[in-house]
């Protein structure tokens, strides 16, 4: 069983998950879910988007694990935006998870499209002005209602974040986000840390599109451990105090990425000192709108 850490409601969140997106085929979503769980997996990161919370929640009732030792999280989809949605779509997560409660809720990216954009596509013309305070109101009364345990965000970034700070009647338990060594985010971790605001790294290994394993520097200090490039990537964004939600379907690397590596200060050093810059933008963050969604300096936020 991993290691937690404790979230600002006091709630503990184990720092390895097991992240579900593009995880889609048929069969073998519940497979993997069953074989994480073996091997000591209890926190499971799921969203409406991925479109296979149906399957996780299948496996969930089929393992023999006490609902309160598993740490389950969701994102609600752009779409759902609007105050009134919101609680409509909690429901909907935990039907097709078949939860009475989720342990974390986040809201998936800072900005809403309009409710028929339940997809991937879209055109500016599909953005709508929901200012995020009006969601994140939404989001505070389902704490109160005891269907979620904590809420948080996804891909906000800090000008969002220090915005919203002194709106906040509950400040977010988690931002989620773009983390590994192509993409340390060092400035917005320091941000979402200072206020306790605990963070989560997806693609910590760089997703399908990030050569992060492939690094020179990380593979040489993988050998000098004996271990994966994937464990040296992991263990130092843990080293920074952030969890991490890596993906796999197969079961020796979902079991080596729960082994963590103790790297030394000067490791940990030199891959914070890596200077490559890669991220895993998804192509509809390139809308000239959204700029300031993916760009930090970009003091703005139309949409607050
Ligand atoms: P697979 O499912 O075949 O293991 P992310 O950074 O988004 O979590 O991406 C993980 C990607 O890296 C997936 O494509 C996954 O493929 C692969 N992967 C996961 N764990 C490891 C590992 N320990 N070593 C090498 N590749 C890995």
């Amino acid at each position: 069983i991993t290691k937690t850490i404790t979230l600002n409601t006091g709630a503990c969140m184990p720092e390895i998950g097991l992240g579900t997106w593009r995880a889609n085929e048929e069969g073998l979503l519940a497979k993997t879910v069953k074989t994480a769980i073996a091997l000591g997996y209890r926190h499971i990161d799921c969203a409406k988007f991925y479109g296979n919370q149906r399957e996780i929640g299948k496996a969930l009732k089929e393992v023999n694990v006490p609902r309160e030792q598993l740490f389950i999280t969701s994102k609600i989809w752009q779409n759902k935006h609007r105050p009134e949605l919101v609680p409509g779509a909690l429901d909907e997560i935990l039907d097709e998870l078949q939860l009475e409660y989720l342990d974390l809720l986040l809201i998936h990216f800072p900005y809403a499209l309009k409710p028929e954009k339940a997809t991937k596509e879209f055109t500016a013309d599909d953005l709508e002005n929901v200012p995020i305070m009006d969601t994140w109101k939404a989001m505070e009364a389902l704490v109160d209602s005891g269907k979620v345990r904590a809420i948080g965000v996804s891909n906000f970034n800090k000008t969002i974040i220090k915005k919203m700070l002194p709106q906040c009647r509950i400040v977010p338990a988690v931002n989620q986000v773009e983390i590994h060594p192509y993409n340390p985010s060092s400035e917005l971790v320091k941000v979402c840390q200072e206020n306790g605001i605990a963070v989560t790294g997806y693609c910590p290994l760089g997703g399908t599109k990030v050569s992060v394993m492939d690094d020179k520097l990380i593979k040489k200090i993988a050998e000098t451990h004996g271990c994966t490039p994937a464990q040296v990537a992991l263990s130092w964004i843990l080293s920074r105090g952030i969890t991490v939600i890596p993906k796999s379907t197969n079961e020796l690397r979902l079991k080596q990425n729960l082994e963590k590596v103790m790297l030394t200060t000067e490791e940990l050093d030199l891959i914070s000192g890596i200077k490559k810059r890669e991220h895993k933008v998804d192509p509809r963050l390139d809308l000239k709108e959204l700029e300031w969604v993916i760009h930090d300096d970009i003091a703005e936020c139309p949409l607050i």
